[in-house]
C-alpha cells in the first residue's frame, strides 16, 4: 500500500474511476462549485496548510479539490477506518494531493495516518496551520501532543484504539520533539464538521483548553439539519441493504435517539416499509417521536420484539450486552453515531465470530442465538454503504469551505472559543442549492419585511429560530 510518495491508498489504477465518479459529484455539489466560480481568481486560502480529517469519500474529493482551487495546500486523511472509497483517494493521490486513507485499514493505520497529516515536514520544521475535522480525532491528536510537551500525564489505554493513538503520538513526540507544540502554536483555527466533534470542541473550551478558535459547522442549519437528517433518512437503509439485503417492509425497526441524524433515520426505516420505534432520553425528543408517529420504548422493552437496532445517540453503552443477549435469532444491529462506542462491541469478543463479507458479521452467542453486526458498530451508512448523496454533502461542506475562509482570514477577531457561522452565510448555502432543484423564492416586499422586522434580502429568522 505504501507507494514510497506522499500518499498511502489502495491502487492508484482506480484513478480514472474516482475521477468519473467525481465529475458526476461535482454536477450534484452546486454550492462547492460557486464558491469555485466565486472565489477562485481571489485565492483566499493562498498560504493555508489544512490538515484533513473526514471520510474519504467521493464528496469529499470535490471538497479537498475546492480547498485547493481557492489556494490551499491540504494532507488528507479518513475519520474512519471503514468509510474511505478507494477509488476517491486514488483520484486525490494523482492529483499530487498528500492523501491517507485504505477502506479497512487498521486502528494502528489509522493513528499513523493521522500523525502523517500533521506531518508538513517535521524534519525542518514546517507545520500546517489550520485543521478541517470531523469527530475531533485530529484535534486531539495535536492538542495531546502539545499538552503532553507542556507536562500533562498523558491518560492510560483502556481499549484498542487508545493504545494505537498512544503508541503513535509517544512515537512522534520522541522523534520530533517540540514539532507537536509548534504546530498547535500555528495553528488559526479549526471547523469542525459533526454532532461529537463539536461537543469535544465545547468540552475543551469549557476547561480553558482550547488553544484556538473553532467553527461549528454541524450547527450551521444547512448542515445538521440537513446532512444529519436527509443525509441519513438516504444513506441509513441504503446501509442495510448493501450489507443484509433484508426485506424491510414489516420489520420493527429500533432507532435509538430522535435528534437530527435519528429523525433520518427513523424516516429512512419507515419509508423502506419497517414499523418503526424509537427510544429516547429526552422528553422533548421523545414526544416528537410520539407525535410524529412512533412508539417509544424503552431498549429492555424493544430488544425482545424488534428485528433491526441502530444506534443515532453520540452516546455510549446504549445498546449493551445484556440487551443484545435478549434480542432475536438474527437480529440486525448498526450504529450511525460517529462513534462504536454506542454499542458495546468489546463485550462481544469472547462470542464465536464469523465475518460474512468485509463489515459484516455474524456474532454467535454461547446458546447458539446469533447476531448480525454492520461494520463492527462504526457508522454503518460510512462502513456498508456510501455515505450521504453529494447533494447533501454540498451544502455541508460549503459551510466547510466558508469557515475555513473565515478562520484563515479573520483569525485575530475570534477568541479561543467556538463560533458558528453567522446566518447569512448560512442562508447563502441554502441559496446556491435552489437552482439545482428548480426551486423559485418568493421576495418581500418591503412593506411585508418591514411588518415582519427583516431586511429584504436576509437573515430572515433571528439567531434563536429552530427550523
Ligand atoms: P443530536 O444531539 O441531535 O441527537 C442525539 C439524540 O440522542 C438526542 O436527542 C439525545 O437525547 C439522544 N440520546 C442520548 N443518549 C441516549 C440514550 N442513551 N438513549 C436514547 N437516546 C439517547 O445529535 P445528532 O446530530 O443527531 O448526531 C448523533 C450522532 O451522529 C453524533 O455522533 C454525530 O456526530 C453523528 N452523525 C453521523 C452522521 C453519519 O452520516 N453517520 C451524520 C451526522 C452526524
Amino acid at each position: 500500500l505504501d507507494h514510497g510518495a506522499d500518499f498511502i491508498i489502495r491502487d492508484l489504477s482506480e484513478a480514472d474511476f474516482g475521477r468519473k465518479e467525481i465529475e458526476i459529484a461535482e454536477t450534484e455539489m452546486p454550492g462547492l462549485m460557486a464558491l469555485r466560480e466565486e472565489y477562485g481568481a481571489e485565492q483566499p486560502l493562498k498560504g493555508a496548510k489544512i490538515t484533513g480529517s473526514l471520510h474519504m469519500t467521493i464528496q469529499t474529493a470535490v471538497l479537498i479539490e475546492t480547498l485547493v482551487a481557492l489556494g490551499g495546500e491540504v494532507r488528507w486523511a479518513s475519520c474512519n477506518i471503514y468509510s474511505t472509497q478507494d477509488h476517491a483517494a486514488a483520484a486525490i493521490a494523482s492529483q499530487g494531493i498528500p492523501v491517507f486513507a485504505v477502506k479497512g485499514e487498521t486502528l494502528e493505520e489509522y493513528w499513523d495516518y493521522i500523525d502523517r497529516i500533521f506531518d508538513w515536514g517535521a524534519e525542518n520544521g514546517e507545520t500546517c496551520n489550520m485543521i478541517l475535522d470531523d469527530g475531533g480525532d485530529a484535534t486531539m491528536y495535536a492538542l495531546w501532543g502539545a499538552r503532553v510537551e507542556a507536562g500533562e500525564e498523558l491518560f492510560t489505554p483502556t481499549n484498542e484504539e487508545e493504545e494505537a493513538f498512544v503508541a503513535t503520538l509517544k512515537r512522534r513526540l520522541e522523534k520530533s520533539p517540540g514539532y507537536l507544540t509548534k504546530t498547535v502554536e500555528a495553528i488559526r483555527g479549526v471547523s469542525e464538521e459533526t454532532t461529537t466533534g463539536v461537543n469535544r470542541l465545547y468540552q475543551l473550551a469549557k476547561q480553558g483548553k482550547l488553544p484556538f478558535p473553532a467553527i461549528n459547522v454541524n450547527d450551521s442549519v444547512t448542515k445538521s439539519k440537513f446532512d444529519n437528517k436527509y443525509g441519513c433518512k438516504e444513506s441509513l437503509v441504503d446501509g442495510i441493504r448493501r450489507g443484509t439485503d433484508v426485506m424491510m417492509a414489516g420489520k420493527v425497526a429500533v432507532v435509538c435517539g430522535y435528534g437530527d441524524v435519528g429523525k433520518g433515520s427513523a424516516a429512512s426505516l419507515r419509508g423502506a416499509g419497517a414499523r418503526v420505534v424509537v427510544t429516547e432520553i429526552d422528553p422533548i425528543c421523545a414526544l416528537q417521536a410520539a407525535m410524529d408517529g412512533f412508539s417509544v420504548m424503552t431498549l429492555e422493552e424493544a430488544a425482545p420484539q424488534a428485528d433491526i437496532f441502530v444506534t443515532t445517540t453520540g452516546n455510549k453503552d446504549v445498546i449493551t450486552i445484556d440487551h443484545m443477549r435478549s434480542m432475536k435469532d438474527m437480529a440486525i444491529v448498526g450504529n450511525i453515531g460517529h462513534f462504536d462506542n454506542e454499542i458495546q462491541v468489546g463485550a462481544l469478543s469472547n462470542m464465536k465470530w464469523t465475518e460474512i463479507k468485509p463489515q459484516v458479521d455474524m456474532v454467535e452467542f454461547p446458546d447458539g442465538k446469533r447476531m448480525i453486526l454492520l461494520s463492527k458498530g462504526r457508522l454503518l451508512n460510512l462502513g456498508n454503504a456510501t455515505g450521504h448523496p453529494s447533494f447533501v454533502m454540498s451544502a455541508s461542506f460549503t459551510n466547510q469551505v466558508l469557515a475555513q475562509i473565515e478562520l484563515w482570514q479573520r483569525h485575530e477577531q475570534y477568541d479561543n472559543q467556538v463560533y458558528v457561522l453567522p446566518k447569512h452565510l448560512d442562508e447563502k448555502v441554502a441559496r446556491l442549492h435552489l437552482d439545482k432543484l428548480g426551486v423559485k423564492l418568493t421576495q418581500l416586499s418591503d412593506d411585508q419585511a418591514s411588518y415582519i422586522g427583516v431586511d429584504q434580502q436576509g437573515p430572515f429568522k433571528s439567531d434563536e429560530y429552530r427550523y
